[in-house]
């Protein structure tokens, strides 16, 4: 059989492009906010993750500029050989005490950040331990370190109890540990991981928590400093791993805890030390990005206002929002055509928004992800309500 033929027999992506169903890969033409222009028109996006707005913030461009101008345009190697800068160690230090650890180490992806941490501490009598809807990159964390994988239901803390005796099982007499691995703020529903109630049983089994805030960095927490701050477990979390494609309005990832063990994870993460440092201007952006995050809360607070605002909305208009909390918030329809004719229709009413369907969210619940930014204005808010009102009715989600 040619190898190939999975290539050649892939139709179903040929045959939702004719019909005009085809909503991946759109091509925007302009710097991304609240609004984009995607062929020549202007949509307002929902679909974005720039949470505090700050791809567009002045000091934020100004510190990818300086880095670009000082550094050039990329490291050309590890970090481990040739790209360490100065600005990568002063960023991991800064970032250490924003989230309340020890140490930090910066990846060029979050992605690789997730599959390097994961792949360095399981070994093969350990187990890694995650939520069914945790990201892909934890999943893929787990493929690629030699541990054992042990899956629990969505937040369900006596699944995860249950869970953790599977993994005591499997480490039984070889000395094998666990390593608890959660979503801080779930991507495609918005819902926040109980760590308050999660701890006790992990400590009770003598395992360690690392909890991946891609999406809670900048957003939740007292000062944005995410999910562990938001419960005040910071001392409790032994890992928090964040990206900055998100409210970084960067590119790279992170993981952050007790120095010894993020000085292992340096030491012998394949991801991170057979791949290129993060480069320059992603480096400056950063730094440009928690600069703001530290001097200027306005920003988080008017992203919980749109938050609120459009939560409210919603949920007045009789739409289903699962047990979402965050500026993530799902329009759970259930049906996949549904989701894709109501994605069509919002596009060509000027709004930008996700469908998401199996197997990134369980069947039966296919959705349109939304998402906030503290750029939204009170204007675009009500268009897009409205909007959503109107192609509601008309498709029969909400009553006419
Ligand atoms: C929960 C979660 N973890 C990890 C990642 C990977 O991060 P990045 O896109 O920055 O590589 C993402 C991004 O999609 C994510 O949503």
């Amino acid at each position: 059989m040619d190898i190939f033929q999975k290539a050649l027999d892939f139709t179903e992506v040929r045959v939702a492009r004719e019909s005009g169903y085809y909503p991946y890969f759109r091509v925007i033409e302009s710097e991304s906010d609240s609004k984009v222009l995607v062929d020549g028109r202007e949509l307002i996006m929902l679909g974005s993750n720039n949470y505090l707005g700050l791809t567009t913030h002045p000091h934020v461009r100004e510190r990818a500029a300086e880095a670009l101008a000082k550094y050039g345009t990329s490291c050309t190697g590890s970090r481990l050989l040739n790209g360490n800068l100065d600005i990568h160690e002063e960023f991991e230090g800064r970032l250490a005490r924003f989230v309340g650890k020890e140490a930090a180490l910066v990846f060029s992806t979050g992605f690789g950040a997730n599959l390097g941490t994961i792949s360095a501490l399981a070994s093969r009598h350990d187990t890694v331990v995650i939520d069914k809807d945790d990201h892909a990159s934890i999943y893929d964390g787990c493929k690629l370190s030699y541990g054992k994988v042990e899956r629990f239901e969505h937040n369900d803390v006596e699944s995860l109890r249950a869970a953790l005796e599977r993994s005591s099982n499997n480490s039984n007499g070889n000395g094998g540990g666990a390593l608890v691995v959660v979503d801080g703020i779930f991507s495609m529903e918005g819902d926040i991981a109980p760590l308050d109630r999660m701890l006790p049983v992990i400590r009770e089994h003598g395992a360690r928590l690392m909890v991946d805030d891609a999406h809670a960095s900048g957003v939740i927490g007292p000062k944005g400093e995410g999910t562990s701050a938001h419960f005040g477990v910071t001392d409790q979390v032994d890992l928090i791993m964040g990206t900055f494609s998100k409210s970084f309005a960067s590119l790279g990832g992170f993981i952050a805890g007790d120095a010894v063990v993020i000085d292992y994870v340096k030491h012998s993460s394949r991801p991170f030390i057979f791949s290129a440092a993060m480069a320059p201007p992603s480096v400056g952006a950063c730094l440009g990005a928690l600069d703001v995050m530290e001097s200027e809360p306005q920003h988080r607070q008017r992203l919980w206002e749109v938050t609120r605002r459009m939560q409210a909305g919603y949920r007045e208009l009789g739409f289903d929002t699962g047990t979402s909390e965050t500026p993530v918030i799902p329009i759970i329809l259930g049906d996949e055509m549904l989701v894709f004719e109501f994605w069509r229709r919002l596009a060509e009413e000027g709004v930008f928004v996700n469908p998401v369907r199996p197997p990134a969210v369980p069947a039966g619940r296919a959705l349109l992800r939304t998402s906030y930014m503290a750029t939204h204005t009170d204007a675009q808010m009500e268009f897009v309500l409205e909007a959503f009102a109107k192609i509601g009715r008309e498709l029969g989600v909400l009553p006419a």
